[in-house]
């Protein structure tokens, strides 16, 4: 009977032990490389999560910045880059107008292309802001982080994760060229899923086809235009050549803020997950101009009712 007690109480001071430790051991160092602009405020939520189940945060953003701002859930660290804020406002302005502007199609694209050029340049100058950054990066060397959580859109964080040897949890949208694709060696047939800016339905014609072929070319020169700067950073760090699919491909998992229901089903890999819901975590209720204008696209005359 005292044996049967004793070794009740052993067993209850046991579990006491490994729901304590256990909670710490699951705590984690999170280094958060975010994507200025809106990708952020989708990844500040998954920040505000982790940290209410107890792990800590720490992001580290350029001085100027978009939307990157201090709040209670995860401590800041801010680098200086080689840009003014008045030119990021004033890059930022137009190239949203270019959205508006009635234009032939030849014209735009190669606004467009000029414009990305442009915006790329103030990602690339804060990428080397971070990068470069000696303090830093020894800072962050020694803090010993289980993960790197960063959207690979911009790429800074993935070399980041790669010079410092932590495992890499990506949260994107998108790549406009299959970069991801080749990020996860996931199939992804020509005859089968449709292309960025194609246009083209899940159930292609063999024209359709072929244009999903044909545009391939074009949107790779996007990417290259943009990510050739972070291969060569990359490069430069290991100090061995590095190209930017290899540094996509040592990514643990792969958030995709997409869902079956706002894109097409195309295959994929164990570690791909989607989680779409999450662009909808920051909603605001509609304003009433919203909604009349909203019910008025969709249901013609009902206005009038
Ligand atoms: C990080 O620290 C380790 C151990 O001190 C060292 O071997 C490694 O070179 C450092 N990495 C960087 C990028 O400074």
């Amino acid at each position: 009977m005292a044996l049967g007690l004793q070794l009740r109480r052993q067993v209850l001071a046991g579990l006491l032990l490994c729901v304590c430790v256990g909670r710490w051991a699951e705590a984690g160092k999170v280094l958060v490389v975010p994507m200025d602009g809106s990708p952020w405020l989708s990844m500040r939520e998954v920040v505000r999560e982790l940290h209410a189940r107890g792990h800590q945060a720490v992001v580290v953003a350029p001085e100027v910045n978009m939307h990157i701002k201090a709040e209670d859930f995860f401590t800041t660290k801010t680098y200086t880059v080689s840009y003014i804020g008045e030119k990021l406002d004033s890059f930022v302005k137009t190239h949203v107008n270019l959205v508006f502007e009635k234009v032939h199609w030849v014209t735009l694209f190669l606004k467009t292309m000029a414009s990305l050029k442009k915006g790329s340049l103030f990602f690339e100058r804060s990428c080397e802001g971070l990068l470069y950054n000696k303090d830093l990066i020894r800072h962050l060397n020694a803090s010993s982080f289980d993960v790197v959580l960063t959207d690979p859109v911009h790429p800074c964080g993935a070399v980041l994760a790669k010079y410092l040897s932590i495992p890499a949890v990506f949260f994107l949208r998108q790549f406009p060229c299959d970069l991801d694709v080749e990020g996860t060696a996931c199939p992804n047939p020509f005859s089968y899923v449709p292309r960025l800016l194609t246009m083209n339905p899940d159930r292609m014609t063999f024209f359709q086809r072929v244009k999903n072929m044909l545009y391939a070319p074009g949107l790779k020169y996007i990417c290259q235009v943009v990510y050739t700067p972070y291969a060569r950073m990359a490069s430069e760090l290991l100090q061995r050549e590095v190209s930017l699919g290899e540094i996509l491909a040592s990514g643990s998992v792969w958030l995709f803020r997409g869902d079956p229901v706002m894109d097409y089903p195309r295959p994929i890999m164990p570690n791909m997950v989607f989680i779409g819901g999450i662009n909808c975590a920051n909603r605001k209720p509609l304003s009433q101009v919203c909604t009349a204008a909203f019910v008025q696209s969709v249901l013609p005359g009902e206005h009038n009712l």
